[in-house]
């Protein structure tokens, strides 16, 4: 959609498959011809017995935990030389209980570095172990959007824009597909909150605007820039239709509209039909098998499901097997492997040092003095530390370094500690020192949501007692997102840390020291409470009913008029950056428009700046005031200036048509506002756009005989008795959002308060 001068290219492109020798029983192992020869080749000699084995796993609900193995494992057939297909979480690194990995940055904090670049890096790590650990199908990236604050999955976001989540998927599919693995991109779609998920009740009521502008967008730069090969279905029903059974975003949009040509899995225990799934475009069933497997079989058999049905799901699996060499070059890890290396470490504390945003830095109180002496306070600096959100994301670090031993390495000058239980205590250890600097943390996980966005009383209270013994009072929050802050005022400093890491520490001490100058932009806008949040009624969130529609994260505020604490895109530096010299347009024959400004570091340090362009359409449009369209992040030394150059295509300026089903560009004058942030967009320029034309196909009509809903009653019940195991499962899933997951292990070696 919007192409940037300069973009970082991942470096990858594909795998190339060694020159195997080709076996005589299985040709199509190391040939050179096309993968369609060779899915060709193969579907011809699978029996139908052999291809139901190939649509579905072979695993139970223990197994998705069990270290010992794989989320979800699709069986080798070894007559034709097909190798097993290991799935495994998790979007932060290798999950599933696995040790010997790498803990990194949770992706919201990747999110927040605005850098492409990094992202390839972060998709590098990722591929790299789970290879090391035999898994060669990687359960990422997630593409929904923070779409509330209190979603229990925030973290394990790109953010709340479909732009910048676009664009930092792709150079992550690109890195996971480029080490020879299978990425697999989700939760398809509209899938932004725990409550209820997996049952009726949580039930996504989204109009086609919305989903087409909001929610799917980053899953079609997924398919047409990253080429993914895999996409899991989410846990919500859409519009009454379960995800996993939806025709139309399976059939009409995902593999019509986009044109993708991988496969479609279920999320785990997300099946509510076995014939009205495999019709409305579901490919493979996970993590056991009795939807696809007896059930789909008996659909078959009676018709219910077509012969060529199933074997364009195996094509579809096949396909990327062989595009990505997991025939010739098959993963040799196991689930026990050490993966974790320095250079991955390294990789950590550069994502938690570019993804941590300073948002607020009054009177100078950071950097801190190289050899004054400072308090750290806070339980959360030490054994409360959280590296990892809990749920299928969870990464176990094999040691996290704790705020207080990263800044006890660096300090020049004396470090003490409290952990903060006698309020009291803390304040006094915090008068002595020239600056306190107090740690805390809030909880989030998959299968539950927040109730609040409010930090603990005791922590709220913690930090109002020591800001009002030392007014040098610095506050790192340790949050899954965004958090109300009633003591704001009284601190001078403020970072958001988000979930950092194993490198926590490291990464921590070098931005309060000014090693590393604070960068990072938040992906997601801080409210000043629940009362300002876009889905704040009940009805919108858990309700699920989408009624705020285009108005999703700073599009809201925008449109309301209403001042967040801080915005999206917002976060400061420990030097000044300014913006000039905007130029936009004219329209050129090919549609696109060509924008340039001059970013200069007006300070004395070096450091990067986020040059954040936004769009505002013609009213007739129906838009939000602002859309982000594009990003580019400079390095500048002091006094330096470069020029930051944007190509806006035609769709870039487009909105959807419901009635058309398509994108259109309408003719009219659009706003181009460059800045630092969604509210700080001093520069603007007007494009006029002559004439009104169509930028995509519509969306195609549902295939013949796909379904409109579920199974049929009669099929339901025959689904119950046939895997009455799964049933139970998928009713699990809906209860434990009730009940939610326990902070799990941030650590095999657990970090001690000193
Ligand atoms: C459920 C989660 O929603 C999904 O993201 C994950 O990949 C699977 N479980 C497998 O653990």
């Amino acid at each position: 959609m919007l192409a940037v001068a300069g973009l970082v290219a991942s470096g990858v492109t594909g795998a190339t498959a060694s020159a195997a020798p080709v076996d005589e029983a299985c040709p199509w192992v190391g040939s050179t011809a096309p993968v369609e020869h060779r899915v060709d080749q193969v579907l011809s000699r699978l029996t139908q017995a052999e291809k139901l084995g190939l649509v579905h796993g072979s695993g139970g609900l223990l197994d998705v935990l069990n270290p010992t193995t794989y989320a979800g494992i699709v069986k080798a057939f070894p007559r034709l030389c097909i190798p097993q297909l290991s799935l495994s979480d998790g979007t932060a690194g290798v999950g599933g209980g696995k040790t010997g990995v790498t803990q990194l940055p949770a992706p919201n904090s990747l999110a927040a570095a605005w850098d492409r670049g990094l992202a390839a890096e972060y998709g590098d790590v990722v591929s790299a172990e789970m290879r090391g650990k035999g898994a060669n199908v990687a359960l990422g990236p997630t593409l929904d959007l923070a779409r509330d604050p209190r979603a229990g999955r925030s973290y394990e976001t790109l953010g709340e824009d479909p732009e910048l989540t676009g664009a930092l998927a792709v150079p992550q599919i690109r890195a996971i597909q480029g080490n020879g693995l299978i990425a697999q991109a989700k939760h398809l779609a509209a899938y932004n909150q725990e409550a209820l998920r997996d049952t009726p009740l949580g039930n996504a009521v989204v109009d086609e605007r919305t989903l087409q502008e909001i929610y799917l967008p980053a899953f079609e730069d997924a398919v047409r820039d990253g080429d993914v090969d895999s996409v899991m279905c989410g846990y919500n029903f859409v519009n009454g239709v379960h995800a996993c059974n939806n025709t139309y975003l399976l059939s009409q949009v995902l593999k019509g509209q986009f044109g993708f040509d991988g496969f479609v899995t279920s999320d785990w225990f997300a099946m509510h039909a076995s014939v009205a799934a495999a019709n409305a475009g579901l490919d493979m069933q996970m993590p056991g098998s009795c939807y696809f497997g007896t059930r789909l079989k008996a659909g078959l058999d009676a018709g219910q499901v077509r012969a060529s049905r199933l074997d364009d799901m195996v094509r579809r699996i096949l396909r990327p097997m062989f595009a990505r060499g997991i025939f010739e070059n098959p993963v040799t890890g196991t689930p026990d492997a050490v993966v974790t290396s320095p250079a991955h470490a390294a990789v950590a504390r550069g994502v938690a040092e570019q993804g941590t945003v300073l948002l607020k830095n009054e009177q100078n109180v950071l950097p801190l003095p190289a050899s004054g002496s400072v308090a750290v306070i806070g339980n959360a600096a030490g054994a409360g530390v959280l590296g990892s959100g809990g749920g299928s994301a969870h990464v176990l670090a094999p040691s996290i370094v704790t705020p207080y031993q990263g800044i006890a390495a660096r300090a020049g000058g004396q470090v003490s500690f409290d952990d903060g239980g006698d309020r009291a205590r803390a304040a006094s250890v915090a008068k002595a020192a020239g600056t306190a600097v107090v740690f805390v943390a809030k909880w989030s996980s998959e299968s539950k949501d927040n109730g609040d966005i409010a930090l603990s009383d005791a922590d709220n209270k913690l930090i109002e007692a020591v800001s009002a013994a030392n007014p040098n009072t610095v506050v790192v929050l340790n949050t899954g997102g965004p958090v109300t802050m009633p003591w704001l005022n009284q601190v001078r400093g403020v970072f958001a840390a988000w979930y950092p890491g194993q490198e926590y520490g490291n990464a921590i001490a070098s931005l309060l020291y000014g090693d590393t100058n604070p960068s990072a932009k938040l992906p997601i806008t801080f409210p000043t409470g629940l009362d300002q949040v876009p889905a704040k009624d009940f009805a919108r969130f858990p309700g699920g009913q989408y009624s705020e529609g285009l108005a999703v994260g700073y599009r809201w505020y925008d449109q309301q008029k209403l001042n967040p604490l801080f915005p999206f895109g917002f976060g400061l530096s420990y030097t000044d950056f300014s913006v000039a010299g905007l130029t936009a347009g004219p329209v050129a024959a090919d549609g696109t428009v060509s924008v340039g400004v001059d970013v200069t570091n007006t300070g004395t340090r070096a450091g990067a700046e986020v040059a954040q362009l936004y769009l505002s359409h013609p009213a007739s449009d129906g838009e939000p005031p602002r859309l982000l369209k594009g990003f580019e992040k400079v390095q500048l030394n002091p006094g330096e200036t470069k020029r930051v150059r944007f190509t806006l295509d035609a769709r870039a300026f487009s909105h959807w048509d419901s009635t058309l089903h398509q994108w259109i560009r309408s003719a009219g004058d659009y706003t181009v506002s460059v800045g630092d942030s969604s509210r700080h967009l001093p520069l603007t320029s007007s494009v006029r756009v002559p004439t009104t034309i169509a930028t995509s196909v519509p969306t195609p009509p549902a295939p013949q005989g796909a379904p409109t809903g579920g199974d049929s009653v009669s099929g339901i019940l025959a689904n119950l008795v046939s895997c009455p195991d799964e049933a139970l499962f998928t009713g699990l899933t809906g209860l434990t959002s009730l009940l939610g997951l326990p902070p799990g292990p941030q650590a095999t070696i657990p970090p001690a308060n000193p």
